[in-house]
């Protein structure tokens, strides 16, 4: 990673800054890409005060073409080349959350799917699907000329959706779809493109589905995904930054199209 730079959307989310600091530790020059000038701002501050200076704060939803427009010329100015885009930015809606895991005749209406709202679709696909196509657009010039690499952020929810999380689970499947897709298409121009599929970390997205009020005893739900998962425990967010290295390193360089599970075994799984 020495001197390579990665451009990190959502990266002052749990997972995403987690990887931010693994990137800086490693050599990396890391732009911080995020909606909130304030919350990246103080993540720069924290990795300057562990010793990580080499971070530039970019202010940029990844709906906003031109604000990722803009953040692409920021990150060309300072350092002169960008090498990973890492898409983070993602998340839930609760409105597109089902509060029933199924509808039976006497389940309340609006906690079945007929309760969902399409705004929440609407906004849940926006967010993690467009989300992520807008980004590598953007960046892919930039990514040519160094035959960079990409990385997605898929789900577990991609390949067998869970109860209640319809919108997300969806949405996931799209960016696992636009992986492939992607990855075959930029074959020739020497950028590579995988996705990670996170197993179940906690993180703010998810802590109301899987943890009760006082943050650390799982709910009914936190305790089946243990119950699960071959390992038997929710993920530690460091766990994923070597896979996500691998997959943007030189060791990796015939590798694309790949959505890799980092799931403690869940996917493998049949649960009987
Ligand atoms: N936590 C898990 O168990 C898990 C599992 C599978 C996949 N994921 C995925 O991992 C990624 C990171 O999520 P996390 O769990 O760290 O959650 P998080 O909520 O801590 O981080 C998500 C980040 O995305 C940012 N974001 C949201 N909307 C944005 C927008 N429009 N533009 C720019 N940034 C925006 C948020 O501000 C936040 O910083 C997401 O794509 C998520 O779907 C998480």
């Amino acid at each position: 990673m020495k001197d390579k730079v990665v451009a990190v959307t959502g990266a002052a989310g749990v997972l995403c800054s987690t990887m931010v600091e693994d990137f800086l530790e490693h050599g990396a020059k890391v732009a911080l890409i995020g909606r909130h000038k304030a919350n990246v701002s103080a993540l720069a501050r924290a990795m300057k005060r562990k010793g990580f200076a080499e971070t530039l704060v970019v202010e940029a939803d990844v709906l906003d073409r031109a604000a990722l427009e803009r953040g692409v010329k920021k990150i060309l100015r300072k350092w002169g080349r960008i090498d990973v885009l890492l898409n983070g930015a993602g998340g839930h809606h609760p409105k597109g959350v089902a509060k029933a895991e199924q509808m039976t005749p006497d389940t309340p209406k609006e906690e079945t799917f007929l309760g969902m709202e399409m705004e929440a679709f609407a906004f849940v696909n926006r967010l993690n699907f467009l989300g992520t196509v807008q980004p590598c657009q953007v960046f892919l010039p930039a990514l040519i000329a160094s035959r960079g690499s990409i990385v997605n952020i898929s789900s577990m929810a991609a390949w067998q959706p869970m109860t209640k999380g319809a919108a997300y689970a969806a949405a996931k499947a799209a960016v696992s779809n636009f992986t492939y897709w992607l990855a075959n298409h930029l074959a020739p121009m020497g950028v590579r493109v995988n996705a990670i599929a996170p197993g179940f970390f906690i993180t703010n997205q998810n802590r109301f589905l899987l943890l009760e009020a006082d943050g650390e005893t799982p709910t009914a739900r936190g305790r089946k995904v243990i119950g699960h998962t071959p390992m038997g425990r929710f993920g530690d967010p460091k766990e994923l930054c070597g896979p996500v290295r691998f997959l943007v390193s030189d060791d990796a360089r015939f590798v694309t199209g790949v959505v890799l599970p980092v799931d403690g075994g869940f996917m493998a799984s049949s649960g009987v």
